[in-house]
C-alpha cells in the first residue's frame, strides 16, 4: 500500500458535506459583502513568498525547482498571489477593490490535530487605504463568515503593529534582530526576550518599554491606555464602526505581532478556544505588498480563515449537520421495470432531487437494505402495478409508511413529503 504523506488528509463524502457546507456559507457572506472570487495558481516563483513573507514561512515553504530550472514554492498562503495578480492584471480597476479566495496552502509543519502540511484557507483581500472603515469592513465580514458556519464560541483580539514595529525598528537598527524580537513578543516569551536582550546588550528601559505595549490588552476600555495617538485615535474609530456592525465584544491586543512579516498597521487574531494548541482560526491585518512586487503602493486589508480549523470548532461544538447520500433511490421490483426506473430517476434529478437508482440488479429487498444502509430518506419502488397506473409508491425508509403517488406528480408529493418531516 502507497501511504499519503504525512500531514495531508483524503477527506470522504460526509467529511466533504460538512467542510462544503461551512465554506459556501462563508462564500456567500463574502458575496454579500461585496467581495468577488479570484483564483491564483497553487505554485509560484519562490521569491514571491521569500520577499517579505518573514523567516518564519520561508523556512516552512515546499520549494522545487522545475524542469526550466526555475526555483518555485507551493504557496504557503495566499495573500502575496493576490497582490502579485493585482500589480500584474487588477491595478487600473476602480478601488476599492473587493476580493476573495479559498484554496489550499503548504507548510512543511510539524503535523498534528489542527496543524497540516497542506490545509485549506478562505480569505479576502480589500485594495485600497487602511483607513478605520476599511479595517472595520474587514473584520465584520470576518467575524460574519464564522458566524454563518454556525460557529458560537470564538474570541476576536484586535491590535496595531505600527506601535511596536516603530518602537522597536527605531531602537535596533538590525532588521533581523527586530525579526526575531518581535517573533518572540508574537509568542509572548518574554524570558528569551530578556535573555535575548542580555546578549545583545539592549537597554532594559526598551524591554521595559515594549512589554508595556505588548501588555496593552483588555475590552474596549483598554482603548484609553493606548500611548501612541494615531493608533488609539485609528482603533477608537474602528472599534465604534464595528459596533455599527453588530460586532462587539472584541478585545485590544496590543500584543500581537502575527507570523507573516509584511503587516504595517491594524493586525487582528481570531482563536476559538475549544481548539487548544491550534486555537487560532483566523490570522489578519493591514499591510503593503504591491510596490514590492513593481506596482505602485497601495494599502490592503485582508485576513485567512482556516478552514479545517472552523471544522474542528465546530465539531467540538457538537455541530455536525446531518449527512445523506441521497433522498431518493429508486427500486424497479423486476428487471423489466428498469427502464421507467431510470425515467422516474431522471425526473427527480431534474427537479434537483438528489436521487439513486438501482445500478447493481439487485431484488427489491437487496435495494432497500442497501438504500437504507446509505441513510436514503425515500426509496421509490416502481412496480408492475405501479407502472399500469403511471404511478409510484413512495416508502418512507424510517418508518415503513408508502403512499402510492402517480408519476406525473412525484416531484411535488416527494417535496411535500421531505418538507413535513
Ligand atoms: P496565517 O495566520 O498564517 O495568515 O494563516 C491564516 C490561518 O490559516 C491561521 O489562523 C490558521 O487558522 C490557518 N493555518 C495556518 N497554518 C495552518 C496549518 N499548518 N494547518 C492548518 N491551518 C493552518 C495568512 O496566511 C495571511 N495570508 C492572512 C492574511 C490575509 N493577512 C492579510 N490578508
Amino acid at each position: 500500500m502507497i501511504q499519503r504523506p504525512r500531514g495531508t488528509r483524503d477527506f470522504g463524502p460526509a467529511d466533504m458535506a460538512r467542510r462544503r457546507a461551512a465554506e459556501n456559507a462563508m462564500r456567500e457572506v463574502c458575496h454579500a459583502h461585496g467581495f468577488g472570487e479570484v483564483v491564483t495558481p497553487t505554485f509560484e516563483l519562490s521569491e514571491l513568498f521569500t520577499m517579505r513573507s518573514g523567516q518564519a514561512i520561508v523556512d516552512e515553504m515546499y520549494v522545487f525547482n522545475d524542469k526550466g530550472d526555475r526555483e518555485m514554492a507551493l504557496r504557503p498562503e495566499i495573500t502575496a498571489s493576490v497582490i502579485r495578480f493585482y500589480v500584474n492584471d487588477l491595478s487600473t480597476l476602480p478601488k476599492p477593490l473587493k476580493l476573495y479566495y479559498v484554496g489550499s496552502c503548504y507548510r512543511y509543519e510539524n503535523p498534528q490535530s489542527g496543524r497540516y502540511r497542506e490545509f485549506y484557507q478562505i480569505g479576502a483581500e480589500l485594495i485600497g487605504n487602511d483607513n478605520p472603515e476599511t479595517d472595520a469592513e474587514v473584520i465584520s465580514l470576518a467575524v460574519k463568515c464564522l458566524r454563518a458556519t454556525g460557529l458560537q464560541d470564538f474570541e476576536v483580539r484586535i491590535g496595531h503593529i505600527g506601535a511596536l514595529k516603530s518602537l522597536v525598528q527605531a531602537e535596533i537598527g538590525d532588521r533581523t534582530l527586530a525579526s526575531e524580537v518581535l517573533r518572540l513578543i508574537d509568542k509572548a516569551e518574554f524570558e528569551a526576550l530578556g535573555r535575548l536582550f542580555e546578549s545583545r546588550g539592549l537597554s532594559g528601559d526598551l524591554m521595559g518599554r515594549v512589554r508595556a505595549v505588548a501588555g496593552t490588552k483588555g475590552g474596549a476600555e483598554a482603548l484609553d491606555d493606548i500611548e501612541d495617538p494615531e493608533v488609539k485615535a485609528h482603533l477608537k474609530e474602528l472599534f465604534e464602526t464595528l459596533s455599527l456592525y453588530g460586532v462587539d465584544d472584541c478585545q485590544l491586543d496590543l500584543g500581537i505581532v502575527r507570523g507573516l512579516d509584511y503587516y504595517t498597521g491594524m493586525v487582528f487574531e481570531i482563536d476559538a478556544p475549544r481548539l487548544g494548541a491550534e486555537k487560532q482560526v483566523l490570522g489578519g491585518g493591514s499591510y503593503t505588498l504591491s510596490e514590492l512586487f513593481g506596482g505602485e503602493p497601495v494599502f490592503s486589508t485582508g485576513f485567512a480563515i482556516g478552514i479545517d480549523r472552523v471544522v474542528l470548532a465546530l465539531e467540538a461544538e457538537d455541530f455536525r449537520p446531518e449527512y445523506r447520500q441521497c433522498d431518493a433511490f429508486v427500486v424497479p421490483t423486476e428487471d423489466n421495470m428498469r427502464k421507467y426506473a431510470f425515467a422516474i430517476a431522471s425526473k427527480l434529478r431534474a427537479a434537483g432531487i438528489h436521487t439513486d437508482v438501482d445500478l447493481m440488479r439487485r431484488s427489491m429487498s437487496k435495494n432497500l437494505k442497501y438504500a437504507a444502509s446509505v441513510g436514503t430518506r425515500y426509496a421509490v419502488i416502481v412496480g408492475r402495478d405501479e407502472m399500469a397506473s403511471r404511478s409510484v409508491t413512495l416508502r418512507d425508509m424510517d418508518t415503513g409508511e408508502q403512499t402510492l403517488v402517480k408519476a406525473d406528480f412525484v416531484v411535488e408529493e416527494l417535496e411535500k413529503l421531505m418538507a413535513g418531516r
